[in-house]
């Protein structure tokens, strides 16, 4: 299942043609990487979190983008040492290096049973004969109009006369089509060495970004252990660094498994979850980064007496304010994009995928000739500690930009498993994502299925700013009251967010349960 009804029927198609999950997996992101261009793509990352069944083994799959090797801490600074606004935003110098051919290519021969030019088909004939936009793509175009005008490629293909496609337009992409072939012929060499990446360098330095050959041919994905925690009773197994994802979330169950959380009364539970997220998400600004390159202290973040040592500083009546816990604050609100799907085949392998080209469109610039939609993910650096990226995160040492160094992330594909059941989940939504997949785990744990998992109010505390954001109609007048009075400030976002896609397994006779978020147009399916 997926965000988008055409990538989920090409996972069916891979499915039905004796593909496993992890062909399906290759077959859904290149065809995401088509139809939803303003979510994720070939010119972006992810982490593909992997159960092979086989050998009863997890694994992640990281295909995060890397800084390019010219990159510097202050790139993005101007002469007054202050953040250039835009500048890690749009245009190709803030793309990093792509992970999405590479790791297509590895989960493909590492661990698929058909050939890469199989399970890449049904994106190629989508980029060649095109897919019909909806209202969801009219929006993200007119959100990156500018960045996507910018671009004579990105204007050409993905508006129309300057302006965001009306719904029911075809976008065909021929060059990316061209593209998806040299990699379903050649692998990921097609992508990363000879004409096409000596193409994709030109264009990039062309403009203004500092691409070498040497950063393309020199791009490995990386195979991770995944970060893992029990609680009370449920297995969680989820995201590694480059991501914070896994780290802050099994430090939130951690500090919660101090509380007695089923027994509270709801003001509560909203109140304790709120003072988890403040205390996991100021651990993310000040010690996450990529693991390559800083020691990220992993074990000593998600061990049971760091959660003890933060839960004991939650009252059960009475904020702590974030700026107790460290300074600086900011605010932010604006629109984010990514992509998940999940996937579990008849043998019982399975696939937990978030990608991402960051911001919708990511920097809007196609390479020129390629249909490469580059990303923008150097803003996930940060490119001045202290100061907020996109989604009003900061950062620190940790996460500051280094050549080749991947940039630290929010993406939480997780699998959950209690003595009955198993869960695939996961979803975009920018620094929302960790605290959606907290609130979409102890759904399950509570025996929730797929829809009560996916469909349940969604709110969030990211530590800075210091306040509670919610989706519209979650929090009733008396819990805004209660938690008013115990000093939380309420931001009510003008809109829902995310877009979760779960898979449920009941253990005892392999039922499937699986539900596509309302808040999406994904498509939940199950193969004939
Ligand atoms: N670009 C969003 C993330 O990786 O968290």
């Amino acid at each position: 299942m997926s965000a988008h009804p055409l990538a989920t029927d090409a996972g069916i198609e891979i499915l039905n043609k004796g593909g496993n999950a992890f062909d399906a997996a290759v077959a859904v992101t290149a065809t995401l990487a088509v139809v939803e261009p303003y979510s994720s793509g070939i010119g972006g990352g992810g982490f593909w979190l992997l159960h092979i069944k086989r050998d009863s083994r997890d694994v992640m799959l990281d295909g995060r983008e890397r800084a390019p090797l010219a990159a510097t801490s202050d790139m993005y600074l101007d002469e007054n040492n202050d953040v250039v606004p835009g500048a890690s935003i749009d245009g190709p110098l803030s793309a990093g290096i792509p992970g999405v051919p590479a790791a297509m290519a590895h989960l493909s021969s590492r661990y698929g049973a058909l050939p890469l030019s199989v399970s890449l088909a049904p994106a190629i004939k989508y980029a060649s004969n095109g897919f019909t936009t909806d209202e969801h793509y009219r929006r993200m175009a007119e959100l990156r109009v500018q960045a996507l005008n910018a671009s004579a490629d990105a204007a050409r293909i993905f508006l129309r006369n300057k302006k965001a496609p009306e719904p029911g337009s075809l976008i065909i992409q021929d060059d990316l089509a061209a593209t998806l072939n040299l990699i379903a012929s050649k692998g990921a060499r097609g992508f990363y060495q000879g004409a096409l990446a000596e193409r994709m360098v030109k264009a990039v330095v062309s403009q203004g970004g500092i691409w070498s050959m040497e950063d393309l041919a020199s791009y490995r994905v990386v195979e991770r252990e995944p970060v893992r925690a029990r609680y009370k009773g449920m297995q969680v197994v989820s995201a590694a660094p480059p991501s914070s994802g896994g780290v802050a979330l099994v430090q939130m169950l951690n500090m919660l498994s101090k509380f007695d959380y089923s027994a509270l009364a709801d003001a509560q539970r909203v109140h304790v979850l709120a003072e988890v997220m403040r205390r996991a998400y100021r651990d993310r600004a000040e010690f996450l980064g990529d693991n390559d390159f800083i020691d990220v202290p992993v074990r000593q973040l998600t061990s049971t007496q760091h959660a003890t040592m933060l839960a004991n500083s939650i009252q059960l009546d009475a904020v702590t304010a974030s700026a107790a816990l460290a300074p600086v604050t900011t605010d932010t609100n604006k629109a984010k994009d990514t992509t998940h799907f999940s996937i579990i085949d008849g043998e019982g392998n399975r696939v937990s995928a978030t990608l991402s080209i960051n911001y919708p469109f990511g920097s809007g610039f196609v390479a020129t000739g390629t249909g490469v939609l580059l990303n923008d993910e150097m803003d996930d650096f940060s490119s001045k500690p202290g100061e907020p990226n996109i989604y009003g995160l900061v950062g620190a040492k940790a996460n500051a930009i280094e050549p080749g160094k991947r940039m630290l992330s929010s993406m939480t594909p997780t699998f959950l498993e209690t003595k009955d059941r198993i869960a695939i989940l996961g979803t975009p939504g920018g620094s929302r994502i960790i605290t959606m997949v907290l609130l979409g785990a102890l759904a399950f744990h509570e025996g929730g299925d797929a829809e009560q998992m996916v469909n349940s109010g969604r709110f969030h505390h990211q530590y800075l700013p210091d306040k509670i954001f919610t989706e519209p109609d979650v929090f009733s007048m008396q819990l805004q009251d209660k938690l008013s009075a115990f000093g939380h400030e309420i931001e009510i976002l003008d809109s829902d967010y995310g877009n979760m896609h779960i898979i449920v397994q009941h253990k005892k006779n392999g039922q499937l349960d699986a539900a596509a978020d309302r808040r999406g147009g994904g498509k939940a399916r199950i193969a004939p």
